[in-house]
């Protein structure tokens, strides 16, 4: 099948564009279209066959109910029974909008639609393409998200065409949704009325209309063994090729345990994602990286997710790390379809961040010109579990000066090299709680100690690791006492990695 594209500007809409496509759907076919949500698979309601295929179109299975899409008020009486008050509340403040209302079906609704149950769900979408296609189209619509059954729902009409070219009849190009998370699932043939899906229309929000609302708790998570009310949501849905983590925490803990995952991930050759935030984006490095929106306005994120998980899939990623974000608001429609594309799969920061004894470490030399630097850079080569920041400081240092060229030369025949590289003095940016400064000699860790009370990690290197030896003086001694130099730093930097490892494996 040839599948037509018709782009269409939302505010000078093209009637003989819609016309063609309302035509489509009163003759049986399928035409993809922009709502406020997501973009919907649309097809005409009242009619058995055209379920058939739109289910077929997504691979869905077909007990998975499909939504009903009206565009006046007027025909909801044509196909919900049973309409309670609260109902029509719910419809005077949040019609057209995104909320999806679930009551007894009326009977010309077919069990097509319907996935076979007694219940049909209805919603009016505030987008105006949407509104003129309903009317266009004989007045409803049946709509599920317009993604292959499993991945992302569709945000923009190029999604769309990924999934479902050459297997509809038309798609309606209305640009990016505006709101990128499905309609938020309400049921209303139980008292009080319980929410099956949460969106952009929040408990709080309807309980302003209603008094109480419930939620369904195998929204929340696995630990629950009933099946959800709604069908879709036993599905595993929403889901990126990828495997999925999300990292939960306080921001701070969640950026040092993604840093350190995703560490670990490309280290084992993983190609691997991070979904950041505005607010924490320049905390990241390595990995590719992505930012969904801002935490000050969690609807940007909302709207980016789905987007942002379909940008992985095209790059092959192996590995997901998420941040998490707060169950308020929208965040709950955001973390409930986040956990759904997880499989559940969650993972406390502290976890991670506990096995972090130390983040920085700091070799400490006299003249920070030859010792430290070579630890410092014989390290960093090192395979260390964890990223940890290595540097080197000096005990007296009065103007930045080069790394010592016999130190330099035993570098460059083992293959490794100090370059450019200029003394610093050691300050009191390096006294903190996880940073660990390894000295030369006891004579360095004691003047240290004597200047800063609160020095809490120094050790001499050879103590820190166990051994009885300090680091060997190579001072004003030819080029071969450098390489013996050399050999021993490289033998506690063996010893000093097997330490820092153990930590991560939780040993240490
Ligand atoms: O925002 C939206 O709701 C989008 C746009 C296109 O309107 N549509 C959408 O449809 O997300 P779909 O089919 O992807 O998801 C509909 C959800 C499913 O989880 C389905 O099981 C549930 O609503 N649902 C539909 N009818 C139901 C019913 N009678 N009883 C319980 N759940 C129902
Ligand atoms: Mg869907």
């Amino acid at each position: 099948m040839n599948t037509m594209i018709e782009k269409v500007n939302k505010n000078r809409i093209d009637m003989q564009v819609i016309q063609r496509a309302g035509e489509i759907i009163r003759q049986g076919g399928l035409v993809a279209f922009p709502t406020e949500t997501v973009y919907g698979l649309g097809a005409n309601a009242l009619d058995e066959e055209a379920a058939k295929k739109t289910y077929a179109a997504k691979g869905r299975p077909s007990d998975n109910p499909l939504i009903v899409h009206i565009a006046e008020y007027e025909a909801l009486k044509e196909i919900a029974v049973d309409v309670p008050e609260s109902a029509v509340a719910l419809a005077r403040r949040f019609w057209p909008g995104p909320l999806t209302m679930i009551f007894k079906k009326a009977e010309k609704v077919p069990y097509g639609t319907t996935g076979g149950l007694d219940t049909v769900a209805v919603r009016m979408p505030s987008d105006g393409i949407a509104r003129e296609l309903i009317l266009a189209s004989g007045g409803y619509v049946s709509a599920p998200s317009a993604n292959t059954s499993g991945r992302p729902s569709p945000t923009k009409a190029e999604h769309v065409e990924e999934d479902l070219s050459g297997k509809i009849d038309m798609i309606l190009d209305g640009g990016s949704v505006e709101i990128g998370l499905e309609s938020t699932v309400l049921d209303m043939t139980v008292e009080p009325p319980v929410i099956l899906r949460p969106g952009a229309i929040t408990a709080g929000m309807l309980e302003k209309v209603v008094g109480m609302v419930g939620i369904d708790e195998t929204i929340l998570g696995p630990e629950s063994e009933k099946a959800p009310k709604a069908p879709g949501m036993k599905y595993r849905h929403y889901a990126p090729n990828a495997k999925l983590t999300i990292v939960e925490g306080n921001i701070r803990e969640e950026v040092l345990a993604i840093r350190q995952l995703v560490y670990d991930a490309v280290n084992n050759g993983k190609k691997t994602g991070i979904i950041a935030t505005d607010e924490t984006i320049h905390y990241y490095s390595k990995g590719i990286i992505k930012n969904v929106g801002s935490r000050e306005d969690e609807r940007t994120i909302a709207k980016n997710l789905f987007a942002v998980l379909r940008e992985f899939d095209g790059e092959g990623v192996d590995e997901i790390y998420s941040e998490s974000f707060a169950m308020r608001g929208i965040g709950n429609a955001i973390m409930n379809r986040l956990d759904k594309a997880a499989g559940h799969l969650r993972i406390p920061a502290v976890e991670i961040v506990r096995r972090q004894r130390y983040r920085r470490i700091v070799f400490v030399s006299q003249s920070d010109t030859c010792r430290g630097p070579m630890a410092a850079e014989i390290l960093r080569q090192r395979h260390l579990r964890q990223e940890y920041v290595i540097d080197s400081r000096g005990i007296i240092v009065l103007f930045p000066e080069p790394i010592n060229p016999k130190a330099e030369a035993v570098m460059r025949s083992n293959g490794m090299s100090l370059g450019e590289y200029k003394s610093i003095p050691f300050s009191e940016t390096e006294v903190a709680d996880d940073i660990l400064v390894l000295t030369m000699d006891e004579a360095q860790k004691n003047k240290i100690l004597a200047e800063y009370e609160e020095a809490v990690s120094i050790y001499t290197v050879n103590e820190f690791v166990g051994e009885d030896e300090e680091v060997l003086n190579p001072y004003g001694k030819p080029l071969n006492v450098y390489g013996l130099c050399y050999e021993n730093i490289s033998k506690l930097m063996d010893k000093l990695t097997e330490k820092l490892n153990s930590y991560v494996e939780g040993e240490g």
